[in-house]
């Protein structure tokens, strides 16, 4: 399929679709985004994308382009010119176009660019085998909770990663506590109760985590936010969630066999609980 994107108010093939040398967001990554899952026309969690990519705006300063039920139309008409079953849409606002000067000296028109993939989802091995990651001392900035464009630090996690051979690397806080992945919220089970950390300025507030731990409460799992770490005595399985891999069982951390070496229990019926979750909405 020909991709299509949207930028600033105008449709073309993605190939031929350009920003300016002097936007913010390429120069200084001053911007935001958000990546949304689609599935046959149906967006995930819609409403919860859009409030964070609000706050996510709102706590830098940016005015987003176009909003509400405009922006919403705007997305629809996205995914129509780019139809995959399963696409995953993004979405990036940015301040917009400027002679380079830290301090912005004059009104500008902010930029935004949307466009649609088709969503990857994990492999069936995957799935049952768990993923592999690292972990990393966290030397990311002190507004995680803001989806900033600014991905610097996660692309160097995500390098380390793949030169070991694993799947993500985990940022730990200088008490060795887990925080997240680099491009997912990490979860433990530590007796029967899914654990994972509080959200702060250290983890972005993921929608899949939202779900995850909602559908966890509503059946009957308790659900702790907590810091926590690899070593803690009824540690039996360890889980990351993003809109990309919905949950998925992580096995082996750093040199560390979580559990039986595979996908656990809690987590196979969480992912479970959750694709119904997901046809539920879609109904
Ligand atoms: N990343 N934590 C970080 C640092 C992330 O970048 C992401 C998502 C998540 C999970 O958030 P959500 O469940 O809302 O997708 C947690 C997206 C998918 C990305 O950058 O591609």
């Amino acid at each position: 399929m020909s991709l299509t994107a949207w930028v600033n108010g105008r449709f073309s093939p993605l190939d031929e679709a350009v920003i300016h040398v002097e936007d913010r967001g390429f120069q200084f990554a001053d911007g935001v985004y958000e990546v949304i899952a689609c599935f046959g026309g149906q967006f995930l969690e819609l409403d919860a994308h859009l409030q964070r990519l609000e706050a996510s705006c709102s706590a830098i300063g940016l005015s987003l382009l176009k909003s509400g039920p405009e922006l919403v139309e705007l997305l629809h008409e996205v995914y129509r010119r780019n139809p995959f079953e399963h696409a995953m849409i993004y979405i990036q606002a940015t301040r917009g176009v400027a002679p380079r000067s830290h301090l912005l000296l004059q009104e500008i028109e902010p930029t935004l660019v949307i466009t649609a993939r088709e969503l990857p989802s994990p492999s069936a091995e995957k799935l049952a085998e768990g993923a592999r990651a690292i972990t990393l001392p966290d030397i990311r900035w002190k507004r995680c909770d803001i989806k900033s464009i600014a991905l610097l630090a996660s692309v160097i996690g995500k390098q380390e990663a793949a030169r070991q051979g694993v799947d993500e690397a985990f940022w730990l806080d200088e008490k060795g506590h887990l925080l997240e992945g680099c491009a997912t919220n990490c979860f433990a089970v530590i007796d029967g109760n899914l654990i994972t950390h509080p959200l702060d300025h250290q983890v972005l507030g993921g929608i899949t985590r939202h779900l995850a731990l909602k559908v966890a409460r509503e059946h009957g799992i308790a659900v702790v936010e907590r810091p926590w770490k690899l070593d803690e005595a009824g540690l039996t399985e360890c889980l990351m969630s993003s809109t990309t891999n919905a949950v998925v069982a992580v096995s082996h951390i750093d040199d560390i066999t979580i559990g039986d070496g595979k996908a656990g229990p809690v987590c196979i019926q969480l992912r479970q609980w959750m694709l119904d979750a997901f046809e539920a909405m879609k109904q």
